[in-house]
């Protein structure tokens, strides 16, 4: 499906408020199967179970769904009363730390299904009823509606970070990626020469508020990987004594390393002289040619300064994402503007591993470089900033308070993340210890 991007703060027109409402109900039901297979692979005590500290209940983020949706759909768009205001405060997750939540009393899996099958009931009469043509920024273009179908599915991606962690038999799976088919010929790097591009965007309806406004940046040349780093070629960083090198650690990452005596990715073991890694309940050998992942900032860090190299910043993220050097217009994706598609990019859970290295010919920049969305988050140098003229937009809680030099940017999506959740513009943040993410990278440097 592909749709025109909407001015910002301009009414979109009767045919586009419309397309725009179809599109808001696909996502939102498309994200409601996949929290529905999320929650219902497991049995009731390992939805109110803590596999780990790092996370939630799986049956607190369901129950948190519905209330970020009745919050902002019912009383935020309808100006409906609270359907439990006492709940309201067990779902905040400002109140109430992750390690906290299974002391908490939260409502019971049966309980909390019902909930948001409830919410859900009434948010899509919601829709129905909301002219989307005009009104308020929170109903103009289905803006709020596309904000809650990407909250979801960040909540969908959380979730399946959960059951990674979770001990215990697979209960996930999934068909093997595709595989490339001119991976051999590919240079190791791309170049983008310098100069002014786009960064972030004030046309697409629904980018969230920390994506706006549009701004000019002037970024010098550099030169970027084609792929993101392989996990044969962090094997050998390992292999390398990587993790016993002081020299090619930030100060901080040091500290982690040695705290933690790490020695490789999470969830990586060595068995009778080879790596091997679980992923999903399923042990296997680590695939040479696939991006690493679940590595944090301090090791794609480390990584990129023992490769006499760097990570790139954001603003050469995005311009070697989205920078047309023959229109010199920024697109929506490296692909161009067109909504992502299975042959474009590895998205929305269809495959629970990212692609090897070099696939997705038909997905890749102008540039040439490839997989920049889809298969890993990639961490980038940058801290996560407001662009100049941030508005927070509909709740400082989304973005704003996370500003600042504590997390650190990364972008292009992971298989885990849907469609309506990715974008050219799309910026996730974390912080640099992170590792449970699925967190991979690429590097660059200058030209
Ligand atoms: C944008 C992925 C960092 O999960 O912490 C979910 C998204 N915000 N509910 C997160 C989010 C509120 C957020 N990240
Ligand atoms: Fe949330």
């Amino acid at each position: 499906m592909t749709h025109s991007p909407t001015p910002s703060g301009s009414a979109p027109r009767e045919a586009d408020a419309e397309a725009l409402r179809q599109r808001a109900l696909a996502a939102l039901l498309t994200a409601r199967e996949r929290t529905a297979l999320l929650t219902d692979s497991v049995d009731d005590h390992e939805l109110t179970a803590q596999h780990s500290p790092l996370m939630s209940p799986l049956v607190w983020d369901l129950a948190h769904i519905g209330n970020q949706e009745e919050l902002w759909l019912l009383r935020g768009v309808a100006g409906r009363e609270a359907m439990r205001p006492e709940i309201d405060g067990l779902y905040d997750a400002f109140e109430h730390p992750r390690a906290t939540r299974p002391s908490l009393p939260l409502l019971a899996p049966a309980e909390a299904r019902a909930y948001a099958a409830e919410v859900r009931g009434r948010a899509l009469d919601v829709l129905d009823g909301t002219a989307l043509n005009g009104g308020r920024p929170l109903v103009r273009a289905g803006f709020a509606f596309g904000m809650i179908a990407q909250h979801e599915q960040q909540h969908d991606e959380t979730m399946l970070i959960t059951h990674q962690l979770r001990s215990g038999p697979a209960v996930l799976a999934a068909p093997v990626p595709p595989a490339p088919t001119d991976a051999a010929g590919l240079p190791a790097e791309v170049l983008v020469p310098g100069g002014p591009f786009t960064m972030g965007t004030s046309a697409e309806p629904w980018a969230l508020d920390n994506e706006r406004p549009a701004h000019v940046r002037d970024v010098p040349g550099f030169l970027i990987d084609t792929t993101p780093v392989t996990c044969g070629a962090y094997q050998e960083f390992i292999e390398d004594g990587g993790y016993t090198e002081r020299r090619w650690w930030a100060p901080e990452g040091w500290v982690m390393v040695r705290e933690h005596e790490l020695t490789a990715p999470l969830f990586w073991h060595r068995d009778a002289g080879q790596w091997l890694r679980r992923r999903f309940g399923v042990t296997e050998v680590v695939p040479g040619d696939e991006p690493v992942l679940h590595v944090s900032w301090y090791e794609a860090d480390a990584f990129a300064r023992w490769a006499g190299r760097r990570l790139p910043t954001e603003a050469e993220w995005e311009k070697a994402a989205r920078h047309d050097p023959v229109s010199g217009r920024s697109r929506r994706y490296p692909w161009g503007d067109e909504d992502p598609a299975p042959e474009l990019a590895n998205l929305g859970q269809r495959h629970l591993r990212p692609a090897p290295v070099g696939t997705y010919a038909q997905g890749r920049s102008p540039y040439g470089a490839r997989q920049l969305i889809g298969d890993v988050w990639e961490w980038t140098s940058s801290d996560f900033l407001p662009y100049p003229g941030f508005s927070a937009f509909p709740y400082r809680e989304y973005s704003e308070v996370f500003f600042g030099p504590a997390h650190k940017v990364l972008r292009g999506g992971s298989f885990a993340v849907d469609p309506v959740a990715c974008r050219g513009t799309f910026r996730n943040w974390d912080l640099p210890v992170r590792r449970q993410i699925f967190s991979g990278f690429r590097t660059a440097r200058d030209a």
